[in-house]
């Protein structure tokens, strides 16, 4: 993808991602995200632990887990449009000297020691940006320590195929490249992203070293509705307005979390979100 391109689609992006939330669908998404770090990154980890958010973009997630974790973080980011609203963030997170900020490509990291970091997250895809996708994976198992842990977001092939079939009857030719390239084109103004079912993403992990652990898909049951993409957040799904209702919710939360990782229901996700460890 050209700078361009990229630019084109993450400055305005950078305006309206940190209000995504406040809808009931991106509000499951984000906890069960929640949830699964936190089953994956022990609570008790010290100051001196580093946790690098690879394409942390506006910070956000950093702002949430500072509250759980006592850790030092990095945002390493491409886009400054992402990267200036992070500054802002964690300016007002009040938590400027625990975080570093780098603006650069995950595929070339070389500003970041190797085996220097314990955690790696990177939630929300930024792998499926990456059109040389094993340059990162293998940048990210550099600066990873020996038994350090990453927690990587990559969007579903099998749900990017039931949706465009679904939600868009896509044409046959589409569906066809969809399939062979493993890259899906949501609109126009969206760049072609690289798709992963739990066996690409853990093949992918496993060829740049690293040793899968788990794999969820996130969400598997609940399917957003195409409000739930209107990029200035307005617009309200039937399914973000049902999950308003707490009890809906809190049963949904359960059964999610009860089955994503389940191996045979995993590949139901809208992402795939896989755990792997440097050995
Ligand atoms: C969908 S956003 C997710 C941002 C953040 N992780 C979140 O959950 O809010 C994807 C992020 O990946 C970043 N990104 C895409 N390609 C990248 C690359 N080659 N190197 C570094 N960051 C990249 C984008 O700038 C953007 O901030």
């Amino acid at each position: 993808m050209n700078k361009k391109e990229f630019d084109n689609f993450f400055k305005p992006y950078s305006k309206n991602v940190d209000n995504a939330s406040k809808h009931g669908f991106w509000k499951l998404s984000d906890s069960l995200i929640t949830q699964i770090i936190k089953d994956n990154i022990p609570v008790d980890i010290n100051e001196e632990t580093v946790i690098l958010d690879a394409g942390g973009g506006t910070g956000r997630w950093v702002c949430d887990l500072s509250k759980v974790y006592k850790s030092r973080f990095i945002i390493y980011d491409l886009s400054n449009h992402m990267l200036k609203k992070a500054m802002r963030n964690i300016k007002n997170a009040d938590i400027e000297n625990r975080v570093q900020f780098i603006e650069g490509d995950l595929k070339n990291m070389e500003r970041i020691e190797p085996n220097s970091v314990d955690y790696i997250i990177s939630i929300y895809s930024p792998i499926s940006f990456i059109y040389k996708k094993e340059k990162a994976f293998s940048e990210m198992y550099r600066v990873l320590k020996k038994g350090g842990k990453i927690i990587i977001m990559g969007h579903g092939f099998y749900n990017a195929i039931f949706s465009k079939i679904n939600n868009f009857c896509t044409e046959a030719g589409v569906l066809d490249v969809l399939d062979k390239e493993k890259m899906v084109k949501w609109g126009e103004r969206v760049p072609k992203l690289n798709v992963f079912s739990k066996e690409i993403l853990e093949d992918d992990l496993q060829k740049a070293g690293f040793a899968p652990d788990k794999t969820y898909g996130i969400p598997i049951f609940v399917q957003p509705g195409p409000e739930d993409f209107d990029s200035e957040n307005i617009k309200k799904s039937k399914i973000s307005s049902a999950l308003e209702k707490k009890d809906f919710f809190n049963e949904v939360f359960k059964l999610e979390m009860k089955y994503n990782s389940q191996p045979t229901v995993a590949n139901r996700g809208m992402n795939m979100f896989a755990v792997a460890i440097k050995n």
